[in-house]
């Protein structure tokens, strides 16, 4: 006979899978082989927002999608790094993204002293795309069909 318990656990097993952006195929990191970094901005320093790749394979399928980075990233005594609701934005200044082959986020951060110093971190350490969502940890950002339209520099 099936015991409660089983079900209860069989069932839990099903919601973990589907539920969790954490569950079987997600990792964190990795968002750079399949989101387009031209056109990518930086809102506020912190908000992150550019063209992701999803499943619809067939129509070779983007979607927009924005992710609050203070989500993602902490400030350790001056450096940036991986952190689940890290808000860096809270201390950190003059925040930009660069990209060569991945994308790069580049601030001001006060150390130890609370002296200003100067640290980068590689997103692909972090951001994963999920159907043509970006998100980290447990977090998913937003996605729509369309961006916004191109800054005219
Ligand atoms: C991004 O991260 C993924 C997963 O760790 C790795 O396979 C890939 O080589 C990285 N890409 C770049 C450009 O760093
Ligand atoms: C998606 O998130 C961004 C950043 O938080 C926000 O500005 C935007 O309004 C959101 N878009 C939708 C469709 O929810
Ligand atoms: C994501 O893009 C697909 C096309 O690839 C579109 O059909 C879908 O409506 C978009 N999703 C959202 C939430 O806008």
């Amino acid at each position: 006979m099936v015991s409660l318990a089983c079900i209860v656990q069989a069932i839990t097993v099903i919601l973990t899978v589907f539920t969790s952006p954490t569950g079987g195929q997600i990792t964190n990191g990795g968002f750079a082989s399949f989101c387009a970094f031209t056109g990518a901005i930086l809102v506020d320093g912190h908000l992150l927002g550019m063209y992701c790749e999803n499943n619809d394979i067939a129509i070779f399928g983007y979607n927009y999608t924005w992710i609050d980075l203070d989500y993602c990233i902490g400030n350790y005594i001056g450096m940036l790094r991986p952190q689940e609701f890290g808000h860096y934005s809270a201390s950190c200044r003059g925040c930009i993204i660069n990209f060569d082959s991945t994308l790069w986020l580049d601030c001001i951060c006060p150390d130890l002293r609370h002296l200003p110093v100067h640290s980068t971190i590689d997103l692909n350490t972090t951001l994963f795309d999920y159907d043509g969502a970006l998100g980290c940890f447990r977090v998913l950002g937003n996605k729509t069909r369309e961006g916004p339209p191109l800054p005219n520099n």
